[in-house]
Order: C-alpha cells, then sequence, then structure tokens
C-alpha cells in the first residue's frame, strides 16, 4: 500500500515530533515510536506560525472536567474558538462563567451524546456558530465501566458502547463535512491504555477502546484524501474524576514511572496532533501512560 495522502515527509515534519518530544509539555509520554505516516499541508498554509492554533475552530467533547477541560483550555490557549459539551448545565455554566475571566474564547452546550438526536443538534450549533466549517473535533467524553464481565449487565454494555464508540464514530460522520469543507481538518479521539493492553475488570470499556484505536487508523486511511488526519492519545491512569473515583489504582499498572498522570500531560499532545507541525502524523496511537505499554 502507498502513502494514503500521497508523498514523502519533509525534514521539518520531523524535526517538530523531535522538538515536541522533548519539551516539559510531554512529561508523561515515554517508549513511544510515532511513526509518520500522511500529510495535510493546507492547514499548514493556514497559519504562519506552525506551533499554533490560531484562527482555527474546535469542538471538544466533554469538557467540563479532566482531560476535555485541560484540552479545551490548551487549545483555547493556543488561539481556537472552541466549542465544548457536557451532561450538567450548572457546571457547564461555571466553566463558561470561568473562560469569560480567563478571555479564552469558549462556548459550550448542553449535549448527552449517547443520544444520536442531541449529536445531531450539538452539530448543528457548531456548524452555525463556525459558518459550516470545523478544523478540530475532539472526540472525548466517554463513560468508564470498571466491572467483572460476569457482573455486567446488557444495559452496561449498551451505554458503554454508544457512549464511548458509537458517539464518537457518528460525530466524526457528521463532521466530516465541515472538517472537509475546511481544508485541513484534524480529528482526535481520546482512547486508553485499556484498548491495548488487558486490566482487570474492564473486559466492555477495554473493547469500546480498542475499537477506537481501529476506527482512527480506518478513518485515517479513509478520509486522507479530503485532508483529514485522524489520531488518536490513549492515556494511562490520569488524576480525574473518571481516574480516581473508579478505576484500578496505580500501584496495579505497574508504571515505570512511578505515578499516575495529570490531565495537562495529556492536552499538550491533543494540540500538538491538530497543529501544522504535526502534518504528516496521520492514523497513529499515542500513550501517554508514564511507560506503562511499553512492556
Ligand atoms: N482518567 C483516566 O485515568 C483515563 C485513562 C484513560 C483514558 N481516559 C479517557 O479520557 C477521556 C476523559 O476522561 P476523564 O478522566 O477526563 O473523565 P471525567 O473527569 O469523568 O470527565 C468527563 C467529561 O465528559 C463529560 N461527559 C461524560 N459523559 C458524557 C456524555 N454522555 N455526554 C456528554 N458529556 C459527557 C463530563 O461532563 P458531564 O458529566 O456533565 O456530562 C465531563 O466533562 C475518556 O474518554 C476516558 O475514557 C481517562
Amino acid at each position: 500500500m502507498g502513502i494514503p495522502l500521497g508523498r514523502p515527509g519533509e525534514p521539518l515534519e520531523v524535526a517538530t515530533v523531535v522538538a515536541f518530544l522533548c519539551m516539559h509539555a510531554s512529561s508523561y509520554i515515554t517508549s513511544q515510536e510515532p511513526r509518520q505516516e500522511a500529510k495535510i499541508s493546507t492547514a499548514m498554509a493556514k497559519t504562519e506560525n506552525k506551533w499554533s492554533l490560531q484562527g482555527t475552530t474546535a469542538l471538544v467533547t466533554g469538557g467540563t472536567k479532566g482531560i476535555g477541560l485541560a484540552i479545551v483550555e490548551e487549545l483555547a490557549r493556543f488561539g481556537a474558538t472552541v466549542h465544548t459539551c457536557a451532561r450538567n448545565e450548572s457546571e457547564l455554566h461555571e466553566c463558561l462563567e470561568k473562560w469569560k475571566i480567563l478571555k479564552l474564547n469558549v462556548s459550550g452546550s448542553v449535549c448527552d451524546i449517547s443520544s444520536r438526536s442531541e449529536r445531531e443538534k450539538l452539530m448543528d450549533t457548531v456548524s452555525s456558530l463556525f459558518q459550516g466549517k470545523l478544523d478540530i473535533l475532539i472526540n472525548n467524553a466517554a463513560k468508564g465501566l470498571f466491572k467483572g464481565a460476569l457482573n455486567s449487565t446488557e444495559e452496561d454494555y449498551s451505554i458503554t458502547t454508544t457512549t464511548n464508540l458509537e458517539s464518537g464514530f457518528h460525530l466524526s460522520q457528521i463532521a466530516h463535512p465541515l472538517l472537509k469543507a475546511s481544508g485541513g481538518g484534524s480529528i482526535v479521539f481520546i482512547s486508553s491504555i485499556a484498548g491495548i493492553v488487558a486490566l482487570p475488570v474492564s473486559s466492555i470499556y477495554s473493547a469500546t477502546k480498542a475499537a477506537i484505536n481501529q476506527l482512527t487508523r480506518n478513518l485515517a486511511l479513509e478520509w486522507a484524501k479530503d485532508k483529514i488526519r485522524v489520531n488518536c492519545i490513549a492515556p494511562g491512569p490520569i488524576k480525574t474524576f473518571l481516574g480516581s473515583a473508579e478505576g484500578p489504582r496505580i500501584e496495579s499498572f505497574g508504571c515505570p514511572m512511578e505515578r499516575a498522570g495529570e490531565a495537562e500531560e495529556v492536552s499538550p499532545l491533543a494540540a500538538f496532533l491538530c497543529m501544522p507541525v504535526a502534518s504528516y502524523i496521520t492514523g497513529q496511537v499515542i500513550c501517554t501512560d508514564g511507560g506503562i505499554t511499553m512492556s
């Protein structure tokens, strides 16, 4: 098979990855081998500064807490105009107030991404806010489910697969015309190392995350011709509500860095993957896990 977007990379497109991996922003990334495989060069032309998101638009699902919150703020600080969503209206309004004070360009709407009709309404909102174009889609929101297979119910299976997998697939599908219209769109899925290695009591959750890893590669291949890059971040244990409330404890992971990560150690990678500097990276699943998956 040839190169999906049909050109070899430039040395600068490798140098930018080297630079990113040496920054403090990648402090929870070790032992990764991101392969540079395809291109989008129109995004590069869009901004003079290749390490910037100035002038771009983004939709981040689940931006009121944890990793999603850190990504919203990271993208906005790099100059993106961001729209986010969550189910809890009062928490969303609290965040919107805070972002206003911080002078971050962020709007938001209440949306339960497990509902097909609410996803369609969300994309209509985004389309009218951003005049039918979207540069960045971050499929972040998910449902954690840490239950043994034998204790898991039909409802557990249904709600976890709908929230974690179907929603990201459908949002990507309905965002496609907007991303294509921007001339250089970027999708980032947030999966999990649970989709790469087997962890105890998370069969359904892990299966949804493994499916997202493969979906990343397939969409990257299908949509390269539309100048849409698709990548995925697989976090290890991160100190968030989901990470600390329900999941397995850090001691059970055997983490070489011997600590859980911060949401702010995931968000810089999301921003990097959407920047013109990452123009030759697509179809990749990159772990931010303190080295857990290296062996
Ligand atoms: N934390 C970890 O250790 C870890 C590890 C690996 C992967 N991940 C992945 O990272 C992503 C973010 O996790 P997190 O730890 O940051 O979670 P979190 O702290 O629980 O935050 C989740 C965010 O998503 C929103 N959300 C949840 N369900 C939603 C729904 N159905 N519709 C719309 N919004 C929804 C929440 O707001 P509302 O509750 O108001 O809806 C909240 O803003 C997830 O994909 C998760 O699987 C996390």
